[in-house]
């Protein structure tokens, strides 16, 4: 792992711990794609579970609900994160659940150790997505099944158009997150045969969703926050201002309408 990319995910790791006790609130939808993910995955025997960027844990809950494993690795950069995944973690009995704060391009994890692999919204961070998947995918016993939900590509079109029609304009970098922040199904097919995979199925929802802009502008406020580094308190404040003031010139009564895109990926490690 390079200098940059470690300097660059200890950045994420601290934006997210500052968000940390925010997080579940604000990005509830999320929660839904990640049941709709595990409730993808096919019938198995899965006792080993590895959750990659796994945050607060929802993930793994959703997958100890559906398939009862006996131990959960928890890895993540961000302690404060991994701090609130400890908590609820507090109220299983009889699994093995270790948290480990790390990159998932170092991950201090044995390979072919685990009957499954699960990463949700975390992908959008990882600064090399095909290294990233072919870590996880090493870390699969043969026959393992990797599951990842991602932002999928044409996520919040709407959002991006408004945020390049500002003038004067925002920082470039943060409508160009865009570019590659989302993942589109060929990419991720891409990443897959790269790590020696076979899709399952891999296939992106979208949906238009219309959102008071107060909690629009919340979410970004938690996911978002490292966009601000370098920025002064005031320049944010007047970027926040005008971003709002547009979208409440182009909200519906319902609120901001946007697509709302996400990328659903299982594969299995061959045999
Ligand atoms: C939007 S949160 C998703 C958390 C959780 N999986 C969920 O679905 O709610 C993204 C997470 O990815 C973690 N992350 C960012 N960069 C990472 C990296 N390079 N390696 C592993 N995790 C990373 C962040 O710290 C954060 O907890």
């Amino acid at each position: 792992m390079s200098d940059i990319a470690r300097a660059r995910a200890q950045q994420v790791g601290a934006a997210f711990t500052e968000q940390a006790s925010d997080y579940e609130g604000a990005v509830r939808y999320n929660l839904m794609g990640a049941h709709r993910l595990v409730a993808s995955i096919p019938e198995g025997e899965y006792d080993s579970l590895l959750d990659v960027g796994c945050g607060t844990g929802w993930s793994s809950f959703e997958f100890l609900a559906r398939f009862g494993p006996g131990r959960v690795v928890g890895l993540d950069p961000a302690e404060g994160m991994l701090d609130v995944f400890r908590g609820h973690a507090e109220r299983l009995e009889d699994v093995d659940v270790e948290l480990i704060q790390a990159d998932v391009m170092d991950m201090p994890v044995p390979g072919e150790a685990f009957d499954a692999v699960i990463c949700t919204m975390a992908m959008h961070w990882f600064a090399d997505k095909a290294g990233a998947v072919r870590e996880m995918a090493a870390r699969l016993r043969p026959g393992g099944i990797l599951a990842v939900l991602a932002g999928g590509k044409g996520v919040e079109a709407e959002y991006r158009e408004l945020l390049e029609s500002l003038d004067p304009p925002v920082p470039e970098r943060w409508p160009k997150l865009y570019d590659t922040a989302p993942t589109s199904e060929r990419e991720m097919l891409g990443y897959l045969e790269a790590a020696g995979m076979e899709p399952v199925d891999v296939w992106i929802e979208r949906r238009w969703r219309e959102t008071p802009v107060d909690e629009f502008l919340e979410r970004m406020r938690v996911v978002a926050s490292h966009l601000n580094d370098g920025l002064s308190a005031d320049h944010v404040q007047d970027l926040h201002t005008r971003i709002r003031e547009e979208m409440v010139a182009r909200a519906t009564p319902r609120g901001f309408g946007y697509h709302f895109c996400k990328l659903f990926t299982v594969a299995r490690k061959p045999v």
